[in-house]
């Protein structure tokens, strides 16, 4: 046992070592294994247990020993004990890495200069710092060699490079992220159950002006294809969420519906309202809404009367900050 550690080292590098070859070799994906097993914690504890254990059988063994050696065994046994664990190696390379002369032999270096009584020593330049000057000028060699001879990446790259990256981080988060749809990511919403939640939505708060089945009141017709404010999911979740022409009565209701609920309608209102003749339906106001990205209407299939709508509607629209009607 002479030259062994003491125990308080050997527990802790074992078991932290067991540890971590569970978890290397444990295949618990992100997570660490004991987090994703609690058996695992179950094994560990088991493992600190024996270890425990034979320390315990060990010493006893120990002492079980030293009851039979003689006095003077004894008395040896407890000086060598004493100075049983020091960890030569550390210390001898600490006082290597320092690199200065014992006081007994400072005599072999002082300078014969005096000054006032103060008197200098000639120590060599500690090692440590010696070899930590050598990496820097070996660090600035393949540095200027990588940077300026064979120019790798620079700044400006580097950052172009991460803020592609992280253009493309955002893109895959706004995918998942229901909440951050906005007018230009927006896109119609086709699941029964987002056209449902719509529904609820415009019960909730648009018939008092829009009429359960859309045909208008306050607000005008959502039926028919005429868009004041412009067609097509993205302007239409724009008028939900930015609200009409002031003195209108349309109010932005992004104060009020989150975006996600304010897609939900809009999609609602596109697939469920649109197209559906009303009961008591009001007279189409705005423009035939044409989808630029749409294929190309057949000839003649624009009604005569848009021209008119279209003067009709342009002065005011003039003021309007919030109008996307796109001509
Ligand atoms: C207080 C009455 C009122 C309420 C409530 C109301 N609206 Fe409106 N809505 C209007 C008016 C008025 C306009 C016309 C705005 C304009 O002319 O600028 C309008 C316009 C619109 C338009 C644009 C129509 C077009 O032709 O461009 C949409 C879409 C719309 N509303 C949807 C909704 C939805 C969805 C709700 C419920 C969340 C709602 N509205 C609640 C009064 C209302």
């Amino acid at each position: 046992m002479k030259n062994m550690s003491p125990w308080w080292i050997r527990i802790p590098v074992v078991f932290f070592l067991i540890f971590g070859l569970m978890e290397y070799f444990v295949d618990s994906g992100d997570k660490l294994a004991i987090i994703e097993y609690p058996i695992a914690q179950l094994f560990l504890l088991m493992v600190l247990l024996i270890l425990i254990a034979i320390e315990l059988v060990l010493s006893s063994i120990e002492n079980i020993m030293f009851q039979t050696l003689s006095e003077e065994a004894k008395e040896r046994y407890f000086i060598s004990n004493l100075k049983q664990w020091e960890w030569t190696w550390g210390k001898k390379t600490y006082q290597r890495m320092l690199g200065s002369k014992p006081i007994e032999k400072e005599a072999e270096i002082i300078l014969d200069h005096n000054y006032d009584g103060i008197r200098e020593l000639d120590n060599e330049l500690p090692p440590w710092w010696v070899y930590m000057f050598y990496a820097t000028i070996i660090f600035g060699v393949v540095y200027v060699i990588r940077f300026e001879v064979y120019n790798d990446y620079d700044q400006i790259s580097e950052y172009e490079q991460e803020v592609a990256e992280a253009k493309i981080a955002i893109e895959e988060y706004k995918k998942t992220a229901k909440g951050l749809i906005d007018a230009e990511n927006i896109e119609l919403l086709t699941d029964a159950s987002d056209l449902s939640a719509g529904k609820a939505v415009y019960e909730a708060n648009c018939i008092a002006c829009h009429m359960a089945d859309g045909g208008g009141g306050i607000g005008p017709n959502l039926t028919d294809q005429n868009w004041i404010l412009g067609g097509g999911i993205k302007n239409v979740f724009n008028s939900i969420s930015e609200g009409g022409r002031d003195g209108k009565g349309m109010v932005a209701w992004k104060q009020i519906l989150k975006p996600e609920e304010m897609a939900q309608v809009s999609s609602y209102i596109l697939t469920e309202i649109v197209g559906k003749t009303a009961a008591s339906p009001k007279t189409a106001e705005g423009d035939i809404w044409v989808d630029e990205n749409a294929p190309p209407a057949p000839e003649g299939s624009v009604s005569p009367d848009e021209e008119k709508s279209r003067e009709d509607i342009a002065p005011e629209q003039e003021t309007d900050s919030t109008n996307t009607v796109v001509d």
